[in-house]
């Protein structure tokens, strides 16, 4: 492992007030997103939406990183540059999901545990040789009656972690993304006390793992009241919640903290991620970035349809999105900016 280079690529990932774009949708998932807006549900819309969304003018400008699919990084671009080097050509970092999935978790109703590590240091290597330089692993939480259990936390904690160690022996830096889900009726208090113990758990097993931590990324949900919840506390209270969260169970050494969208309107997430920079400032340790999916590309994909007509449109709103993002990075995010 080289130390040195895993820290400057983890901090290039948060550096300028960029962020990530999260577009490793597994199959399954892109086509649930596409069946919502009525695009068929192929191999070749998969790559149309691909291509188009790398293909962006400008996205370097906002976007630091990119997660890639499996399916994507193996894959060449319509004029033959494969995608990985078209990323990086466009002076972006190539990055690569790498867990198989979450399944139930066994003794657990209700839960899940993420796998993939079986066979991940070759995976890795051969990633690490396709291009990619960061990678990242996803674990959900779900909040629920008597949710989540001790165990589910453990298990998805060490597996995070055994995930996070082996991407720090091949060269990747992790990123390590433990999601509190927004589904239920549970509030942001309940979300706020899941999500420090959840993230105390991780970073216990970071540690026994030896793990480095400027050599990592946190992917974290913010915290939010469940979609379902009668009260919706305001853009502020769920700033303030959520910095006071990360500050508690999060150690300043790391490379740094980029955010999921999780299903927030990519508005709210933009408000949100901005006010978490005006009420906090300089007193964050951390870079406090995005690494969004949704909140940057459900917006152009419901404009692209599937259509290539649309694509410059879509294009455009994707665009749109991620320079929001980086303006509330800076703290400059205003809401008429959404009317550009
Ligand atoms: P969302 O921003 O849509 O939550 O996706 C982030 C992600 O990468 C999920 O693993």
């Amino acid at each position: 492992m080289n130390a040195q280079e895993l820290m400057d690529t983890a901090r290039t990932l948060v550096a300028d007030d960029k962020g990530l774009l999260a577009m490793d949708e597994s199959t399954p998932t892109c086509n649930k997103r596409f069946a919502g807006l009525g695009i068929p549900q192929t191999e070749k819309a998969r790559h149309a939406w691909r291509e188009l969304v790398v293909t962006t003018p400008g996205l370097g400008e906002c976007i630091s990183g990119v997660i890639l699919y499996d399916e994507t990084i193996r894959r060449q671009m319509q004029e033959g540059t494969p995608f990985a080097g078209a990323i990086a050509d466009a002076g972006i970092i190539p990055g690569i999901k790498v867990d198989t999935g979450a399944n139930d978790m066994a003794a657990h109703p209700g839960e899940k545990i993420t796998e993939g590590l079986d066979g991940l240091r070759d995976r890795l290597a051969e990633y690490f040789h396709l291009g990619a330089r960061f990678a990242k692993w996803r674990a959900v939480i779900t909040v629920g009656d008597g949710l989540p259990s001790r165990a589910c936390a453990e298990a998805n904690a060490q597996s995070l972690a055994r995930f996070a160690a082996l991407c720090q022996e091949a060269g990747l830096v992790p990123v390590v993304e433990p999601e509190v889900l927004m589904d239920g009726r549970h509030t942001l208090k309940r979300c706020a006390e899941v999500t420090e113990e959840v993230l105390r758990t991780v970073f216990n097993h970071l540690y026994t793992q030896r793990v480095l931590l400027e050599g990592m990324i946190l992917k974290p949900n913010m915290v939010l009241p469940g979609l379902t919840c009668p009260r919706q506390e305001t853009v502020d209270e769920v700033a303030d919640a959520t910095v006071r969260c990360l500050m508690r169970a999060v150690p300043a050494a790391i490379g740094g903290i980029a955010f999921l969208s999780g299903g927030q309107s990519a508005e709210l997430a933009s408000a949100r991620l901005q006010a978490m920079h005006v009420r906090f400032k300089s007193r964050l340790p951390w870079a406090l970035s995005f690494s969004f999916a949704r909140a940057i590309q459900q917006p152009a994909m419901e404009i692209w349809q599937g259509e290539e007509v649309n694509v410059p449109a879509a294009q455009r709103a994707l665009y749109h999105r991620a320079m929001c993002n980086r303006a509330a990075r800076r703290g400059e995010y205003i809401s008429t900016m959404e009317r550009m």
